[in-house]
This record gives structure tokens, sequence and C-alpha cells, in this order.
């Protein structure tokens, strides 16, 4: 079965053909980064427009690229949620006419449990396993059932992780995205010239909860503070510094919450899957004897093959989606609760 998958939920215009929910067929993503760029962040109004102008190439470069034509389309899937409200429409629209127009199945997909599942298409593991879900706008910790079946053992009470890369090298004019250039200005950098504090476990029954804004405050406000004294007080330094911290945080909560739940598998996703430091360190729990799946840099950001692919799971199981369907900016479920 070709599954179409369309992705238009923030700045990436993209659409991907997956074959049976394992074989990426074309996985074509047009970044807006270097449009947002002068405003060092992605602007809403814009985003939308520029997917309305592009969306209806980039499906069909998709096709091309799989080498297909819009007959050999089985499947039309397409994220409706969560996102940029304004964003997500165009893609939703887009699908909707096509699936129409195609008469095939349609069916619409949750950006975060995409994002979940990229890993399962390269190196899938057997369930269940340790969902870590570190984007621009979600930091979850989860317990992974099946491909519908997640409980939220633990998430941000503040910024995402992302987030947190993003303002920091906003505020010190690193670059843009933010998390790409700390990632490569950490190479650099000495982790150590900046002891900032990460957010101590929270004990009242929510241990795998992370903070990130009292890191980030720290990072932007409290530099001195935190100095070891002689180091540079280079952008390399603070980001190197910075990142440490960050995914040390991280990684705290991912080993308690294997060790609680006894889980021997672990997968990662979303943009800060990307990150160097977080993929070793999670490579370096395969010496403990976990088994570990992350995806290629180009699956971890948004893409459009995570959606066909989730999507072929859903339509293998009977589900389809209504032309009333609409968007949502949001998702309650990411809360503690069985998604
Ligand atoms: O998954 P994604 O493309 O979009 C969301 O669903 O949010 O994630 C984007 C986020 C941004 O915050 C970006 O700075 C971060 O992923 N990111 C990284 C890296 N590459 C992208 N963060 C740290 N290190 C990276 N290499
Ligand atoms: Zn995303």
């Amino acid at each position: 079965m070709n599954v179409l998958g369309i992705e238009t939920s923030c700045d990436e215009c993209s659409a991907a053909v997956v074959r049976d929910g394992r074989e990426i067929l074309s996985n074509v993503v047009a970044t807006q980064i270097e449009l947002h760029k002068p405003y060092a962040g992605v602007v809403p109004e814009l985003a939308s427009r520029l997917h309305t102008e592009w969306i209806a190439q980039v499906v069909q470069s998709a096709l091309q690229k799989a080498e297909l034509t819009s007959a050999d389309v089985d499947a039309v899937a397409v994220t409706n949620r969560p996102g940029l409200l304004g964003s997500l429409l165009v893609g939703l629209n887009f699908a909707k006419g096509y699936a129409a127009t195609l008469d095939v199945p349609f069916i619409t997909i949750d950006h975060i449990r995409a994002h979940l599942f990229a890993s399962q298409v390269e190196k899938p593991l057997e369930y269940p396993y340790l969902g870590l879900l570190v984007s621009g706008g979600h930091t979850v910790i989860c317990r992974v059932d099946g491909y519908d079946q997640i409980e939220v053992l633990g998430t941000t009470i503040d910024d995402a992780i992302g987030e947190a890369f993003d303002k920091v090298a906003k505020h010190y004019d690193l670059g843009y995205p933010g998390g790409v250039v700390i990632d490569r200005l950490s190479k650099n950098g000495n982790p150590q010239a900046f002891l900032f504090p990460g957010s101590a476990l929270n004990k009242e029954g929510h241990p795998y909860d992370i903070s990130y804004s009292g890191l980030k405050t720290a990072v932007i406000n409290q530099l001195d503070k935190f100095w070891d004294g002689e180091s540079e007080k280079s952008p390399e330094n603070i980001a190197a510094s910075f990142q440490r911290t960050a995914i040390g945080m991280l990684m705290r909560r991912v080993r308690l919450a294997l060790e609680d739940t006894g889980l021997k598998r672990i997968s990662a996703g979303g943009g800060v899957a990307a990150n160097s430091l977080l993929r070793s360190e999670l490579s370096a729990l395969e010496k403990s004897g976990y088994e570990v799946s992350f995806p290629s840099l180009k699956l971890c950001t948004d893409n459009g093959a995570m959606i066909a692919a989730l999507a072929y799971s859903y339509l293998h199981d009977g589900y389809r989606s209504d032309f009333s369907e609409s968007a949502s900016a949001r998702v309650s479920a990411f809360k503690k609760s069985y998604l």
C-alpha cells in the first residue's frame, strides 16, 4: 500500500510516499528556515502563506521522486494536530481534496505520535519500550505498548527542550535554528566552563517531569554566577555548558524511568533527537544491555515520511478519518494519561 503523507504543522512543507509503512519511496522536505531566519523564529502567518504556495509542488515532487503517479496512491495521510493552526489547515485541506479526487482512504495523524513512531521505520523495536519525544514543542518520556498505546510518564512542566535551545541561541545571537547551531558550537567548547544547575528530580510522585525554564534563565541572566572563573565566556563555551546540562537533565530521568519500569528498549524521536550529545548518550546505553533506536537525521525533524509510516499502521487496522475532521493547535492528551 502506497501512503502519501503530508506534513505542514510548522515551518517544513513536506510530502512523502511510504510503501507498507516501511519502505520510504520519497521524502521531500521544503524547509522555510532561510525565510524565517531574519526573525530568529517561525512567523506563523508567513509559514502558512508559504505552505499554500508550495504544497502542490511538494506533493508532485514526492510522487516524481517515488517514480509514481497519483493513480498509484492508495491512501492520503496528513498531520492535523498539534501545530500552528493556519499551517495545519493548509496541509489538511489539500489532503482532503487530494483524497476525495482520487477516491482513496483519508486519515489524519497526530504529529507527536508520528515523531515517536519515526524510529520504527528504520529500526523497529519490539513493544514495550521507553519512548522519548524531544522537539521544539514537547519533551515527553513515555511507555509505548503499541503504535497507538502510549502512557505518558513525564513531561516538561514549562519550556520544551528544543525551545530552551532556541531561546538560548536567540538571546546570544548564535544563529538559527538554535538547536543545530548550539550542537555545532558545542563541539569546540568546554562543557565545564559554566556549571549550570540542572533541575532537581521532583520527588512528589512526578519523578520523570522536567523543567527547562530555570536552566534557560541561568544561561541567559546568570552567566557569571555559574562561571568557572577562568574559561573564556565564548559562544562555544556557553553552548557546550548549556548543552551538557540540558541533555544531562534529560538522561537522568531516562535512566531512572528505565530502572523503575524495567524496560529494556528505548526509542527517541523529534528534532532534538538529532542532537549529537543526546545520540551518543543514548547509544552508550547499549553497553548496559539496552536496545536503542533513534531515527536518521532526516526523520528526526518534521517530515512527511513519519506521517505516512504511522498512517499505514492505522489504515492496516481499519481506521479511516472523516472529511469533517478539523485541525487543532494543541492536544491535551500529552499530559499524564494514556494517549
Ligand atoms: O521536531 P521538530 O522539527 O519540530 C517540532 O515538532 O517542534 O523540532 C524542532 C526543534 C527545534 O527546537 C530545533 O532547535 C531542535 O529541534 N533541533 C535540535 C537539533 N536539531 C534540531 N536541538 C538540538 N540539537 C540538534 N542537533
Ligand atoms: Zn515536530
